[in-house]
């Protein structure tokens, strides 16, 4: 069967920047920087980025690329007769959990699109605060904007590869990045932006503590879509002739990239009107538009603004549901549209119960968390660490070094130093699997 395919080095670039920029890069990150001591925050990011988290993306590279395969198929050909394939279980498993609780968060993006058009922000935050409660607590309205998400993402995946991911993912991402570019140097020009900034960037070493480097790690790795299969899957798709190192440095900096002009885009606004940070939905659902209804021109950086939300969700949310869809329309052989379709009857299920749990089914608990935190903490506290933990192993030690060389060097036609290749191959082996698993027994202990 022939596999569809990206059909050029730009596409990959922004489909891999589109799955790693998303909802974490917005609303996570400036908060992290700003009260962990600003540009020291950002340079142990980027420590971790690069001798951590650039390991692991290599790795999963290398599994999918060499396999041209989904996430399980993959290992039943890289690894045949053995376990292997689990890991491809737990990134379907990791990218399905992250979606349910992601395209609720995406349906209230479009909510607030809409609200945004209809110039409904007052300069009241008692009022902005109740507005957000009552939107996401209702039992139809945010179950209706779900569905709205769900089904563009789907139409967007069903397309297929370069039709549809490629093919959109190349008009949404530059978009996406002038858009912020316009909103932070708005953000920039407004009296007292210096203070957000110093918020932002000013170094401050002595905040840095180790709970600062759980901080800082977490976040890169949620942020950069590591251990849920995405990268595997979109790495599936890339032509033997692309440089596997040079796509995922571009990854990570564009993602970092993108979090700090965020950063410069949000936190100057909010310390112009003297609001205090936040993070999280009460920082764009609330504090955002309290900013905004005071700015001038307000409404058309307010509706901007939720595009950009929108946008970086979406594009976040096509690459998880490709993971699952990649597998289901491989492994059971049937039509990519009725695996769009397996898949998203699942999602939405999962989706309207994270959703309700905001509202009627808040009191529903597993192991102490709704439906929402459920998903959000076994993703982010148990597949995906488990999951980069084993794929690292994988490539580390399983996979035979020649087999390393052949897929970093693309076969050959690719020059490195010598101490390049051998450096990669130590962070794989060593440092990515010990420092993952301290991580682990941290979290278990
Ligand atoms: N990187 C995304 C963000 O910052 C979230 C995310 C985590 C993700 N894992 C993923 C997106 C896997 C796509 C695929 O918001």
């Amino acid at each position: 069967m022939d596999r569809d395919n990206f059909g050029s080095r730009f596409g990959v670039l922004v489909a891999m920047a589109g799955s790693a920029v998303g909802l974490g890069n917005l609303w996570r990150f400036p908060y992290l920087v700003g009260t962990n001591g600003g540009a020291a925050f950002i340079i142990i990011y980027l420590i971790f980025v690069f001798f951590l988290c650039l390991p692991i993306m290599y790795s999963e590279f290398i599994v999918g690329r060499r396999s041209q395969a989904n996430v399980f198929g993959a290992f039943k050909i890289l690894a045949p007769g053995s376990k292997w394939s689990v890991v491809g279980i737990i990134g379907v498993l990791a990218s399905i959990s992250i979606l349910s609780f992601y395209c609720v968060v995406g349906g209230w993006t479009i909510d607030y699109m809409v609200k945004a058009m209809t110039f409904q922000f007052k300069a009241d935050s008692q009022e902005l605060s109740d507005m957000f409660t009552q939107t996401v607590t209702s039992n139809y309205e945010p179950l209706i904007y779900l569905l709205v998400f769900l089904a563009l993402t789907g139409l967007i995946v069903i397309a297929g590869v370069k039709k549809g991911i490629e093919k959109y993912t190349k008009i949404m991402m530059p978009m996406l990045f002038v858009m912020v570019v316009i909103i932070a140097v708005r953000s920039l020009t407004l009296p007292h932006a210096e203070e957000g900034v110093a918020f932002l960037l000013k170094p401050d070493f002595s905040k840095v503590t180790s709970r600062t480097m759980l901080e800082a790690l977490g976040q890169a790795f949620f942020s950069l879509s590591l251990g849920c299969g995405t990268i595997m899957t979109y790495g599936s798709y890339v032509s033997k002739q692309e440089n596997i190192v040079k796509t995922s440095v571009f990854t990570s900096l564009a993602d970092t990239v993108f979090a700090i002009i965020a950063g410069l885009a949000i936190m100057p606004a909010v310390f112009a009107f003297g609001i205090s940070p936040e993070q999280g939905p009460g920082l764009v659902f609330v504090t955002l538009p309290h900013v905004f209804a005071q700015l001038p021109l307000g409404s058309i950086v307010a509706i901007l603004f939720f595009f950009i939300l929108f946008i970086a969700a979406i594009t976040s949310s096509i690459s998880l549901l490709e993971v699952a869809v990649a597998y289901i329309k491989e492994e059971f052989k049937i039509s990519r549209a009725l695996a769009v379709g397996i898949s998203l009857a699942i999602v939405t299920v999962l989706g309207a119960l994270c959703s309700l749990s905001q509202g009627v089914l808040a009191d529903v608990k597993i192991s102490g968390w709704n439906f929402f935190d459920f998903f959000d903490k076994i993703s982010a506290n148990i597949f995906m660490p488990i999951g980069g933990f084993l794929i690292v192993i994988f490539v580390g030690w399983r996979m035979s070094r020649a087999d390393y060389i052949d897929e970093i060097t693309s076969g050959g036609t690719l020059r490195f130093h010598k101490w390049i290749l051998i450096g990669i191959r130590f962070l794989i082996k060593f440092v990515a699997p010990i420092v993952i698993g301290i991580i682990m027994l941290n979290g278990v202990l």
